[in-house]
Parts: structure tokens; C-alpha cells; sequence
């Protein structure tokens, strides 16, 4: 039974003292029983301070990003050793923002993906198509190429420590989420794509969470799907109201 995850990532937003305010309000509202594991992805400068306002609760914290290299002479970058460092546990890879902003290509993406791994690190993989792929049918073809190139060389037991993110490029920070039939569709395909490659428990285990323009008046529809197991919720993450909603509604 695949456990449902809710991951926030506050992306370039927060403070310290904004962080702060958001996780305590947070943890003011759930409680332990909550059987929906939450992650926070606040931006690197506020990981050390939200380990230790968690220290002793069960949200989980991730980075937004990782170097594709392990340590060294590389200004300005944060590696997996240095993020376990400071309490994460999961880390944001492939993100479209990464992928258009900062032309991150699939071998970039795949080296991340390994380093991260072996430093210990549990990635969340972000897949999916521009409005401009879908238009064009291609859908499929591409979060296939996405997963094959990013995917490539890991093993069994590194695929049991993945979690898969289908996030739209069209829909994230558009207010316009893909329909549940439509996601329940890719989540399906990206599991029998999987499914064909690696040992039949990897594709049936591994989680597989949707992202772009979740809100708590979508979300129950959206986690209904058999195949959605939770969310990544950017812009609604950053208000403790509406990302505890969304937790409250995954039942
Ligand atoms: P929004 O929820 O703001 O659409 O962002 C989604 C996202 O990119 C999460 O990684």
C-alpha cells in the first residue's frame, strides 16, 4: 500500500522569520494521527532553521535542488552531503523551472538523480509536457523520453527510493490544474512504462505525486484517482490554511 505524500515547495519564497511563522502555524494544526506524510520545500536559506522548528515532529523537510557533483571547487552549489547536513531528506529534481530557466537536460537531470542517491538522499523525479506537447499529442512520448533518460542506470533498489512527480508545465502557477481523468491517465501510463523496465513491485510501489495548480477545492477529486498518490503544491503551500486543507482532504 503506497503511503499518500503532500510535498510545499515555497520555491524562491520566505524569509527566515516568514518560514518560521508558516511551520509553526503548521504543526499548530496537525496532529500525529495524520496518515499523510508531509514534506516542506522551503528555499535553502531556511532549511536549517525549519530542521530544528520540526526537531521531534513527523513533516519532512527537501531541497528545491542539488549539485550534480558531490563535493569540491563548485561556487555556489549545495550537495547532497551538505543537505543531509542540515535535516533534508528529499530532494526536488528535474522541476520544469530547473528544466527552462537553467537548462537542466535529462543528463544533467540523471546525474543529480545518482548523486543524490548515493548521498543518501530520497529524490523526487518532476516530469511532464508544455501545453505545446500536449497540443501536439506528444504527451506520453515525452514523459516516456523524461523517465528513460533521467531513470537511466538506476538500479532496483535505487528505484524503491524514488518518488515520480507528474507536473504539466501548463498547469503549474496557472490556476488551470489538469483534469483527475487526465492525470489518472499519464499516472497509469507512467507505471506501465515503469513496468516494462524494472521488477513489477518497483512500478506498482512507487509513488507517484501530481503538481501543478493544486488547491484545497481541487485536491479530493484530484487524490481520488487510484494511481495519484499526493500532491506537490506550489503556490498553495505557502499559507498554512490552504496547504493544511489540502492534507485534510487526503483521506
Ligand atoms: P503551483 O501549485 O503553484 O502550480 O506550483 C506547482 C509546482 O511547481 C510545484 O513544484
Amino acid at each position: 500500500m503506497r503511503k499518500m505524500l503532500v510535498a510545499g515547495n515555497w520555491k524562491m519564497n520566505k524569509t527566515v522569520p516568514e518560514s518560521l511563522e508558516l511551520i509553526h502555524a503548521l504543526m499548530g494544526k496537525l496532529n500525529d494521527s495524520c496518515p499523510v506524510e508531509v514534506v516542506l520545500i522551503p528555499p535553502f536559506t531556511a532549511l536549517y532553521p525549519a530542521a530544528e522548528a520540526l526537531r521531534g515532529s513527523r513533516i519532512q523537510l527537501g531541497a528545491q535542488n542539488i549539485s550534480h557533483l558531490s563535493k569540491g571547487a563548485v561556487t555556489g552549489e549545495i550537495s547532497g552531503t551538505l543537505l543531509i547536513s542540515v535535516g533534508c531528506r528529499y530532494v526536488l529534481v528535474g522541476h520544469s523551472e530547473r528544466r527552462n530557466l537553467f537548462q537542466e537536460d535529462d543528463a544533467m537531470i540523471n546525474q543529480k538523480l545518482k548523486t543524490a542517491l548515493s548521498e543518501g538522499l530520497y529524490p523526487i523525479l518532476c516530469v511532464g509536457e508544455s501545453w505545446e506537447e500536449r497540443e501536439a499529442g506528444k504527451t506520453e512520448n515525452i514523459i516516456g523520453h523524461q523517465l528513460k533518460a533521467g531513470l537511466d542506470g538506476l538500479t532496483q533498489m535505487e528505484m524503491r527510493k524514488m518518488t515520480l512527480a507528474y507536473e504539466p508545465v501548463w498547469a503549474i502557477g496557472s490556476g488551470k490544474n489538469a483534469q483527475p481523468e487526465q492525470v489518472q491517465e499519464i499516472h497509469e501510463a507512467i507505471r506501465n512504462n515503469l513496468s516494462s523496465q524494472y521488477e513489477p513491485a518497483v512500478a506498482k510501489d512507487i509513488r507517484i505525486v501530481y503538481g501543478g495548480s493544486v488547491t484545497p477545492e481541487n485536491c479530493s477529486n484530484l487524490m481520488a484517482q487510484p494511481d495519484v498518490d499526493g500532491a506537490l503544491v506550489g503556490g498553495a503551500s505557502l499559507d498554512a490554511d490552504s496547504f493544511y486543507a489540502i492534507i485534510n482532504a487526503i483521506k
